[in-house]
């Protein structure tokens, strides 16, 4: 197996922090010197003169903060690296998530004018900072955010957006479901497993460097020069609001006209009960699971699990279903089994909604990373094939993913499996439950690499 250099690589990517609170602030660069120095310093070792950014390393105790960096084409190119360096990248990454949106389904209201990081009108993001901290148990982020704040003063950098993120307890999100179940195990990765069917994934599918396999024997490294590239990654960053209210409307209007009870109606739209019990585990009673059997699930049997039970026609969890459509484990769609993983780090922002009786009045949503190796082949192929086209897989004409899916402004087709005298019931009317309101793709470098950036223009 191989071994991963743990102080290399940056803390977000092989572990969930499980940090309360998280602090994004969007960087603009006013001058490649000033933004190499930050870099300088944020690397430096010496956590005196300036927050440092946090590896993969593992803990003894938790800390007082989790810092992580991300930065886009653009910062890179206004950095300083080299044309010649810039064009080993994918076009994905140089393009970004603005220029091609409509096949990611970020149209109409998700559409990039209306964003308020990434689109055409906002500010040019040259980086993205993330700080984690535990509001309720070491408060720190007014003290460390006024900190990098005076840093950026001094190197000429803007913080251009600033957004805020907080967990709920037991990992509820908006929607109210259990979310932050399903993670990639990342080979070499340090950590408890929970018990999961799946095999753990090949280094190549997370991180860059010419040793490490991506899941089709390549890496995704490419040509890109080692100094920068080796031990990093790539992140898609997204502001996603969640219309909660309409999500709540359509589970009670959908339960009352196909006599079903809104809570299943839920759950066969994301895969799982609100609580996180996987629907293949418990398809029609909402059960209290512990959480280490929430992830030890599949959808078909496999050759070291022959006799598991075969829900192929999707009459436990709808083929459609959010889960079920991001990942759909070993069920051989479009070629090999446990492909296309990613990694999600996001937290809810905005206030929990107190009454789901009232249209939402403030926005709340989902914000944060979806970490991969090649974000065309993972992030972009979930967003685009999975999730808002029909062809994936058999079950699934004419609609797409329930929960993230570009509903058409008429409503959207979502299909339940029933083995009985409803078998299919159609639902004809989903609306758009999510809204993209920012977008922007980062690599996150290694902390080699953020040495070699800082150097540049030193
Ligand atoms: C606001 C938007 C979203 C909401 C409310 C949402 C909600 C959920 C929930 C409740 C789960 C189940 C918990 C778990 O298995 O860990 C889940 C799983 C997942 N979601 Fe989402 N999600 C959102 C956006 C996305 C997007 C944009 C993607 C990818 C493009 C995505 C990919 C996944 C994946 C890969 C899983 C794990 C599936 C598995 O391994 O079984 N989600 N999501």
């Amino acid at each position: 197996m191989t071994k991963l250099d743990l102080d290399d690589i940056q803390g977000n990517i092989l572990r969930g922090y499980r940090m309360n609170n998280v602090r994004h602030m969007a960087l603009t660069f006013g001058s490649a010197r000033g933004a190499c120095s930050m870099l300088g310093m944020l690397v430096n070792g010496d956590s005196d003169s300036c927050p440092q950014i946090t590896t993969a390393q593992t803990w003894r105790e938790t800390p007082r903060y989790c810092l992580n960096l991300g930065i886009t084409a653009a910062g890179l190119k206004l950095l300083g690296v080299s044309n010649s360096i810039m064009s080993c990248f994918p076009k994905t990454f140089l393009d970004g998530p603005a220029v091609n949106p409509a096949a990611l389904g970020d149209d109409g209201p998700s559409a990039p004018e209306n964003w308020i990081l990434g689109g055409p009108q906002g500010p040019v993001v040259h980086a993205m900072l993330s700080l984690h901290t535990n509001e309720e148990f070491t408060p720190a982020v007014d003290d460390l955010s006024a900190w990098l704040q005076a840093l950026c003063v001094q190197n000429d950098i803007e913080i251009a957006l600033q957004k805020d993120g907080e967990a709920f307890p037991d990992d509820f999100v908006h929607f109210n479901f259990k979310d932050n179940i399903a993670q990639p195990h990342v080979c070499g990765a340090p950590g408890k497993d929970s018990p999961d069917m799946q095999p753990a994934s090949s280094t190549g599918e997370f991180l860059l460097g010419k040793n490490y396999e991506n899941q089709f024997r390549g890496n995704f490294i490419a040509d890109l020069p080692g100094r920068l590239a080796d031990n990093s990654t790539y992140g898609a960053f997204r502001i996603l609001k969640q219309e909660v209210f309409k999500f709540e409307k359509f589970i009670e209007n959908s339960g009352l006209k196909y006599n079903m009870d809104p809570e299943l109606v839920a759950a066969k739209m994301v895969g799982r009960w609100r609580n996180g019990t996987p629907l293949v585990k418990s398809p029609e009673e909402n059960v209290e699971l512990p959480q280490e059997q929430l992830n030890d699930f599949d959808y078909c049997p496999t050759k070291d699990n022959p006799m598991y039970f075969d829900d192929a026609d999707g009459f436990r969890c709808p083929i459609g279903a959010h889960i079920r459509r991001m990942n759909p484990r070993s069920s051989l769609v479009m070629g090999k089994p446990h492909t296309r993983r990613i990694i999600r780090r996001n937290m809810p922002y905005g206030p929990a909604i107190k009454s789901a009786d009232k249209p939402d009045d403030i926005e709340r949503g989902l914000i944060g990373y979806f970490i991969c190796g090649d974000l065309e082949m993972q992030f972009e192929f979930l967003q685009k094939i999975w999730a808002n086209l029909d062809i994936a897989t058999s079950g699934i004409r004419g609609t797409r993913d329930p929960i993230i899916g570009a509903q058409p402004t008429t409503g959207g087709q979502f299909i339940i499996r029933t083995e009985d005298l409803k078998d299919p019931v159609i639902f004809d009317d989903v609306p758009r439950m999510v809204v993209t309101r920012g977008s922007v793709y980062c690599l996150i470098p290694s902390i080699a690499g953020l040495k070699f950036l800082s150097g540049l223009n030193a």
